[in-house]
């Protein structure tokens, strides 16, 4: 739909209006307004439309339908799961991403820059060394995950003489194992099974008292697994569990994996940014010597996902 500038300023004003209105008034509502059946129904079996919608129409459509029932993230009283709050500046400049609709797989254009410097400065935040270091913005902490494991398959199959790349995973002679807490999103399972692994490579690791993976039995299971055929590749550690927040032993979990030639993957998608916090940094202690890490930088102006890959890993 083309808008004359004036019809663009018109809606957007309103737009504008309809958003800090929401995010003001979020506050004093329920924190979670249940659909009606009816309601769900309309907006599930809305026909296909035959002509375009006016922008008025649409503009009521999320002020009627919409907007009044949110998930909830947004109110001060959420406490139900993770999901971080709209951040205000991401929601204006979000427009401003949209009028440009860039395409970031490459180019020189300024997008592309701005990509590189989000990412160095994640890295910063982390400790990350940014030298031999890359990464992207993903689409979320799923997404980063995925991306950073098939990072680490690709590596562990390269040093089996496997251009995973070229060959994929019927070549695969090897019965890779890969290690995790019982404590890990469930985001880490579906990446195995999307990278042609099959869940059964998964080696579930036992946790302690404080909902950390247990180092001993985790040790003792690449010992084993070595014994009966499996080849260990990879570890991945919680920074920031969903469940319960709980921070692996990153420092110990790095050494481990250095000394028995894993890939150490961390999901900080929830947590990682509470290094920020000088009463918990302590705890994100060898952060910075994981292979790959899955942030989330909600709070950013740009990009909710995110995930970073040192190349010289190993
Ligand atoms: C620790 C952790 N990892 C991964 C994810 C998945 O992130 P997303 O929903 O952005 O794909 C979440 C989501 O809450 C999470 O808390």
């Amino acid at each position: 739909m083309q808008l004359s500038e004036e019809e663009f300023r018109r809606l957007g004003y309103q737009a504008v209006d309809m958003a800090a209105s929401y995010l003001a008034e979020l506050p004093r509502r329920p924190v979670f307004q249940r659909m009606e059946q009816s309601e769900q129904q309309a907006l599930m079996n809305m026909p296909l439309p035959v002509a375009p919608l006016s922008g008025d129409e649409i503009l009521r459509l999320l002020a009627e339908q919409i907007l009044p029932h949110p998930m909830g993230n947004g109110h001060p009283r959420f406490f139900g799961w993770v999901n971080s709050p709209p951040a205000m500046m991401a929601v204006i400049t979000e427009m401003l991403a949209a009028a440009m609709n860039p395409s970031c797989a490459g180019g020189d254009h300024a997008a592309i820059y701005l990509e590189h410097c989000v990412i160095r400065w994640l890295m910063q935040l982390l400790g990350f060394p940014t030298e031999g270091s890359a990464g992207l913005l993903a689409s979320g902490g799923s997404a980063a995950s995925l991306t950073a494991l098939a990072a680490a398959r690709h590596w562990a199959l390269g040093q089996l003489g496997i251009d995973v790349r070229k060959q994929g995973v019927c070549g695969i002679h090897a019965k890779l194992r890969i290690y995790a807490s019982t404590q890990v999103h469930s985001c880490v399972q579906k990446a195995v099974e999307l990278l042609g692994l099959g869940s059964e490579s998964i080696g579930w690791i036992r946790i302690d008292e404080d909902f950390r993976l247990s180092l001993d039995e985790l040790r003792q299971a690449i010992r084993e697994d070595r014994q009966q055929g499996w080849h260990p590749f990879c570890i991945v550690a919680n920074a920031g569990s969903v469940h319960t927040g709980a921070i692996d032993p990153l420092d110990a979990l790095a050494a481990v994996a250095l000394e028995s030639n894993l890939w150490l993957h961390v999901d900080g998608a929830y947590g990682a940014g509470a290094v920020l916090d000088s009463n918990c940094k302590a705890l994100f202690a060898g952060i910075e010597r994981a292979d790959s890490i899955a942030s989330r930088s909600s709070q950013m102006v740009i990009g909710s996902g995110g995930m970073w890959v040192r190349f010289s890993a190993g």
